[in-house]
């Protein structure tokens, strides 16, 4: 990995921390981002300090918040020369009261969907930069449980947590075949994982006595290091060179939820996040 820039979101915790560390000492160009600098600072200085790499850099944004996102893609793009490796990680479980950005949009679907959604569209220009480029986006089971309610994408009419949540892990899922699709020809592949259970921090948002319950299933959960080896997998192996547009769970191809591959839901959800974003329909030549 000596040649690749990898620039993962959410890497001060969980799956995104143990994914930075692995390609660390692959020897990769690292660049992690982080909504708490301090909290940033003390994971790069970890990171290179166990990796005896010192190619990691730290940008900062919230995430959740469309101009924060493109300014740290601005940034990226003044100090590397290219993207080789995109890796959509960081989110949340969901918020027990809806809660929206500075736009207007509920919280869990901004930090999980839209901001995945806006990373690989403001980095398309400097993917195609590179010989091999991939996105690897971060969905989860559960977007088999969801449905999308058109007339309602942002949940304002009814509203729960893990709902919203799945919701926008299927967004997620449904988004990766659809831009899987539209970059296919360009020699960029996009596709997701499924990591399975993970002992993380993800639950940090949920009342104590959910978090509790997680804290006593942490021995039959799997660690960060273990959930991160598919992620790592997609972003290291030679022979997944120009595979596209699939869902993995443990190093295989599984299936996602059954309607999630129409072409024509794929499209809808790309021309509605488009309008809900107020983005140019193609910012490629
Ligand atoms: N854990 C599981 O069992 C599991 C299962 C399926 C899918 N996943 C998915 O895996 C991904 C990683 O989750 P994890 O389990 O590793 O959770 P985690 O330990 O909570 O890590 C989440 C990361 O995302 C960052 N983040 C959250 N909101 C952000 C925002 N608004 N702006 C910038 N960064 C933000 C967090 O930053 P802070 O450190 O500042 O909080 C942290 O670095 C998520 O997409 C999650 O949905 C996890």
């Amino acid at each position: 990995m000596r040649d690749k820039i990898v620039l993962i979101t959410g890497a001060t915790s969980g799956l995104g921390k143990a994914t930075a560390l692995n390609l660390a000492r692959r020897g990769a160009t690292v660049v992690i981002t982080c909504r708490n600098r301090e909290k940033g600072e003390v994971t790069q200085y970890e990171l290179i300090n166990q990796s005896d790499n010192s190619n990691i850099h730290l940008l900062q944004a919230d995430l959740s918040n469309k101009k924060e996102i493109k300014e740290l893609t601005e940034s990226f793009k003044n100090i590397f020369p290219r993207l080789d490796i995109l890796i959509n990680n960081a989110g949340i479980l969901g918020l027990t009261k809806r809660t929206e950005n500075k736009d207007g949009h509920e919280m869990t679907i901004a930090t999980n969907y839209l901001s995945q959604f806006l990373m690989s569209y403001y980095m398309q220009d400097w993917m195609l930069k590179s010989d091999e480029a991939r996105i690897i986006n971060l969905t989860s089971a559960t977007h088999k449980l969801a449905t999308i309610d058109w007339d309602d994408l942002m949940m304002k009419n009814r509203y729960q947590p893990f709902i919203a949540y799945s919701k926008s892990k299927l967004m997620v899922t449904i988004f990766t075949f659809e831009l899987a699709k539209k970059l296919k020809s360009r020699g960029v592949s996009v596709n997701c994982i499924d990591p399975g259970t993970v002992y993380t921090n993800i639950a940090h948002t949920y009342p104590n006595s959910f978090q509790f319950l997680y804290k006593l299933g942490e021995p039959f959960m799997q660690t960060p290091e273990k959930g991160a080896e598919t992620i790592i997998y997609l972003a290291s192996d030679k022979k997944l060179t120009g595979v596209t547009g699939n869902l993995y769970k443990k190093n295989k191809v599984i299936k996602p939820k059954k309607n999630s591959l129409d072409p024509t839901l794929g499209q809808k959800l790309w021309d509605e996040t488009i309008k809900l974003l107020n983005l140019q329909e193609n910012i490629l030549p």
